[in-house]
């Protein structure tokens, strides 16, 4: 696994120097589900760069990629799990904000996840086996505190419309962060630095993170606290295991 592990941080440096030579390119931008669900050709380009790696590398691997039309079930097998460029809208409206995620499974056990957030050059990795560090500084599992001391990240619309008591429960805590990345925001809980994270994402988006968490004491749960499926979009909370109970307590009463 050491031997994957250091390939994954290789390869998603090298598409992160992929994606910042090409930033400054004219992009070809298209929408997906909606005005606000947008890909780019350096997305599906970036995708393309990893998929080959990866090919190249472990010929018999299965790929999970957002960007194309390689959905392999994450339980089958050795699966890699790829979100080429996570806050394409940053990318394209910002050019920062936007994270590189990898997570590797085998037979539907998360084996470890990187969060690469490009312009920061931050590399969150770890997870499984490995200590989950960033850029070589290992991180701590959290550390509970008051939630009038925490910020939250979330869903900016889920957040304004209440979503199952959402701003009922962000009325308890510091303040809510709305960053457009999942990774990112969950890199930022991973660090201790928001409590939690709601939004309504797919594998790709929380696959790497939830890896990592495990490892230092987080959850990754539907926001009505169930086990997640693993396949389709969903409403989740990435919440330490700590505060499950209150959180719980009150996400519900939504
Ligand atoms: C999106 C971002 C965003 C989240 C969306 C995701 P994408 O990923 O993580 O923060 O709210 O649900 O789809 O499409 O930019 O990779
Ligand atoms: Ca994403
Ligand atoms: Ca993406």
């Amino acid at each position: 696994m050491e031997a994957k592990f250091k390939f994954a941080q290789d390869l998603i440096r090298q598409a992160a120097v992929y994606v910042r030579q090409r930033m400054t390119e004219d992009l070809q931008i298209e929408q997906k589900s909606q005005f606000d669900d947008l890909v780019t050709n350096i997305d599906k380009d970036s995708q393309d760069f990893m998929v080959e790696a990866i090919q190249k590398a472990y010929p018999d691997d299965n790929i999970l990629g957002e960007e194309s039309e390689l959905y392999a079930d994450l339980k089958d097998g050795h699966v890699w799990v790829l979100d080429p460029i996570d806050g394409t809208v940053n990318f394209v409206a910002q050019g920062r904000d936007f994270a590189i995620m990898i997570a590797y499974y085998e037979d539907g056990v998360g084996q470890f996840g990187l969060i690469y957030d490009v312009v920061c050059d931050k590399l969150y990795s770890g997870g499984g086996e490995f200590e989950v560090s960033c850029n070589g500084r290992t991180l701590s599992p959290y550390q509970s505190r008051p939630l009038n001391r925490q910020l939250i990240g979330a869903n900016g619309r889920m957040y304004a419309s209440n979503y199952l008591g959402l701003a009922d429960f962000a009325s308890k805590v510091l303040g809510v962060r709305v960053l457009g990345s999942a990774g990112i925001s969950m890199s930022r809980v991973l660090e201790g630095q928001l409590l939690a994270y709601f939004s309504a994402i797919s594998p790709w988006d929380y696959a790497a993170a939830s890896i990592m968490g495990q490892k230092l004491g987080y959850e990754l749960l539907t926001m009505t606290g169930e086990p997640l499926d693993y396949e389709s979009r969903q409403a989740v909370m990435f919440i330490p295991r700590a505060e499950e109970a209150l959180i719980k307590r009150d996400i519900k009463k939504g």
